[in-house]
């Protein structure tokens, strides 16, 4: 991992046979994360994913951000969390090693109303996992939603995730309109492409016929992960790579999950080990609150008042499937 984005460059997990790589997208140097990334390994904020038209209210004062995508606001706008240049420093959490990254994002930054003391702090614990801690404080009220942008796939090919078969623990989905904004409705995965309550292939329904998979250009969607309101870990999703053996499993405190199935990418980014990164060549699982949060009530909540602590949790298991 590297302080710019506090980005992770380089995951390597063993397959059923012992044998160890690469299990996420990136570049060999740093020039490649500057020149042009999709957010390859990156923490996201302040707010993940879309804000529709670039503006919000808060408290009766409206704030304008950038309209980097479209005519809305994405990831953070045109120089996101992604793009800072973070503090890591070493630490050892009760016996496990990991990094705590910080970030101090001034008030009024990418149009953003307070100032914002960020930390993201990533953790290997046994056997496994890869814990990330997300923690922040403001001046004054404002919004947050942060995530981490990995790109998986568990291959270590150079083959697409069509064949990762994928779960997730989501009876409902939040369908977009054109520009990928949330109407608002909570829609039930029943009898629809984006039913991955049990196990499926990524690419087994991709190419249906269907309205939301058209917008996106595949998997670009939130699901709304069955839990209770409250904020403990729960199973967000799982993902198995079949030939390798390699699985992943997501547990987060978050209400969202964001599926990614890298649509956008297109073979003109050229990642590690020059390797190409074309379409869907890697898999996005956005642990995250609902994109357009500020303009759906309805939604859970993302402000963050002067005196609260924003805490949010989401752990990467890594493992291999039984001979
Ligand atoms: C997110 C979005 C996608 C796309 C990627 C980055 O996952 O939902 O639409 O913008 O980031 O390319």
């Amino acid at each position: 991992m590297i302080e710019y984005g506090a980005i992770i460059t380089s995951l390597r997990t063993p397959d059923r046979h012992g044998q160890i790589g690469d299990v996420v997208l990136g570049f060999d140097r740093l020039d490649g994360y500057l020149a042009h990334s999709p957010y390859l390994g990156a923490v996201v904020g302040r707010y993940a994913n879309r804000i529709a038209g670039g503006r919000f209210s808060l408290d009766g004062a409206t704030y304008e951000l950038a309209c980097n995508d479209g005519a809305n606001h994405l990831h953070g706008g045109r120089r996101g969390f992604d793009k800072a240049l973070w503090r890591g420093t070493v630490i050892d959490d009760d016996g496990s090693p990991g990094v705590a990254f910080s970030y101090v994002s001034e008030d009024g930054e990418e149009g953003y109303p307070g100032r914002l003391e960020v930390e993201v702090t990533y953790v290997l614990t046994s056997p496994r996992d890869l814990r990330v801690r997300y923690r922040a404080v403001t001046s004054a009220t404002t919004i947050v939603n942060l995530t981490q942008h990995t790109y998986f796939n568990l291959s270590t090919s150079a083959k697409d995730v069509l064949d990762h078969r994928l779960t997730v623990k989501a009876s409902r989905f939040t369908p977009v309109d054109a520009g990928l904004i949330p109407t608002g409705e909570l829609r039930s995965v029943e009898g629809t492409p984006f039913d991955f309550r049990s196990e499926r292939p990524i690419g087994a329904r991709i190419g249906t016929p269907d309205v939301q998979l058209a917008v996106a250009g595949g998997y670009d969607h939130n699901f709304v992960l069955d839990r209770d309101d409250d904020r403990s870990l729960v199973l967000a999703a799982r993902v198995v790579e079949p030939e390798s053996g390699r699985t992943l499993e997501v547990d987060t405190t978050q209400p969202g999950l964001q599926v990614y199935s890298g649509n956008f990418l297109d073979g003109s980014i050229v990642g590690k080990g020059e390797r190409r990164y074309g379409r869907r060549a890697g898999l996005c699982l956005e642990t995250q609150h609902f994109p357009d949060s500020p303009h759906h009530p309805a939604f859970p909540s993302v402000v963050l008042r002067v005196g609260e602590r924003y805490f949010q949790e989401t752990v990467f298991r890594f493992g291999v499937l039984d001979r």
